[in-house]
């Protein structure tokens, strides 16, 4: 049996009400399931499945019942992105009866005492953990930044038990809560250089095609040196982008980054070697993710949401122009805040494209709205954008993206652009 605290067993007793309990008892299930040594505190949890195309019903009203039988959290606790903006959703051509549900599964979570940030980029925004923090955190973009870039430690929760380790305060200490999992498991050597977001993107999806679940350990061997005061030229978008493409095509929530992560001399263990992935050329998984579009009447960048530095330059890049395919850039509320306030958004609305915050290509229902092909700078965007939206798409940089967006049309040559 496995050992738990005088209160954590008062509250799967249900003195805490049971509300906490089913916490309990959904943490402690878990806990038996992956063998866990015990229960450790957690000090923020990110809930993920918000969206009503996501949820349902069913899990609408679960949401709903967990609230009123009184769950409240007790971390600091942060919703992923919803279906839709909660403030545009018209102009995003969302139904009024998907609104009205997804409005309510935002009351339920606010209702648990759930912060409103409806982003899957929490890190940017003010919760970023410090390294050696226990999370329970479950998109899984968000849980590879933190436990790669900031050495925080969690598993991808699924949305239900990040909320229940939120509700109890605990998760369960198994997989990357454990130092001993964190340890490299494959050497990834890259030969050849890569400049934009996609590049990154586009190698992360080799690499999680290769590994799996797998802790990757890379060797930029192509790059200017970086140094871990500056990073060289790897930038926050790089790394964001290389994450969100190794957890969309494998499962990895782990990477270290020789001389930049904060793990990565821990990484590599003394005892024997690791297997080499040796990347000579990134082109395969462009290949991979691209279709043989030639028109496109949706571009869609942002996923993950977007930083401020890509919205500034994806408003220089259009400046002045006019857009022909609908151009959605999606961000958190608050970088969607601070891009208002320095003019961006008017500057990019002023040429026909969007800025919408609180949602995503992925969990919202685009399908609905028709659109055929797309152009995204996001591998997890292509990657799930056929299954999840019914949309081909192609697959660039973000320069290429805006220029899609300004003709309708995908010029194709031209990756490795410097960005
Ligand atoms: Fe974020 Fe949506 Fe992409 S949650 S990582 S923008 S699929």
């Amino acid at each position: 049996m496995m050992p738990l605290t005088e209160e954590e067993q008062a509250m799967l007793a249900g003195t805490q009400g049971p509300a906490v309990q089913k916490a309990m008892q959904m943490i402690v299930a878990l806990a038996e399931i992956y063998g866990a040594q015990g229960l450790v505190p957690i000090v923020s949890a990110q809930v993920a499945g918000v969206s009503y195309k996501n949820l349902g019903d069913a899990g609408l009203e679960f949401l709903e019942e967990w609230a009123a039988q009184g769950a409240r959290v007790r971390v600091p606790t942060f919703m992923n992105p919803a279906g839709m903006d909660l403030e545009r959703w018209q102009e995003m051509g969302i139904a009024p009866k998907f609104a009205r549900q997804q409005q309510r599964i935002i009351q339920a979570l606010m209702t648990m005492g759930v912060a409103l940030t409806c982003t899957c980029t929490p890190y940017l925004v003010g919760y970023a953990p410090h390294q050696g923090d226990h999370l329970a955190w479950s998109e899984s973009s968000a849980v590879s930044f933190a436990n790669s870039v900031l050495g925080a430690r969690s598993n991808r929760e699924g949305g239900p038990s990040a909320l229940a380790a939120a509700i109890t305060g605990r998760t369960a200490a198994y997989g990357l809560h454990v130092s001993e999992n964190r340890r490299a498991t494959h050497v990834i050597e890259v030969h050849c250089p890569l400049c934009s977001e996609a590049d990154y993107g586009a190698l992360g999806y080799l690499v999680g095609k290769s590994v799996g679940d797998g802790v990757p350990y890379f060797r930029f061997l192509a790059q200017p040196p970086v140094s871990s005061q500056t990073r060289g030229e790897l930038r926050l978008e790089h790394l964001m982008a290389l994450g969100a493409a190794m957890a969309a095509s494998g499962a990895v929530a782990l990477y270290h980054i020789e001389g930049v992560t904060p793990e990565a001399s821990y990484a590599l263990s003394p005892a024997g070697e690791l297997p080499v992935v040796s990347i000579t050329d990134i082109t395969e998984g462009y290949i991979a993710l691209d279709s043989p579009l030639d028109e496109i009447d949706f571009v869609s960048l942002g996923c993950p949401h977007s930083t401020l530095a890509d919205i500034e330059k994806a408003a220089a890049l259009l400046e002045g122009k006019r857009v022909k395919a609908t151009l959605w850039i999606t961000t958190s509320r608050a970088i969607r805040e601070v891009a208002e306030q320095r003019g961006l958004v008017a500057r990019i609305e002023a040429t026909g494209g969007k800025v919408f915050s609180d949602t995503c290509l992925v969990v919202a229902p685009v399908e609905e709205r028709g659109f055929r092909a797309m152009a995204t700078n996001s591998a997890k965007a292509a990657f799930y954008s056929p299954m999840h939206s019914k949309l081909q798409c192609r697959f660039g940089s973000l320069e290429q993206c805006i220029q899609a967006a300004l003709s309708g049309r995908w010029t194709g040559e031209g990756r490795n652009l410097k960005t």
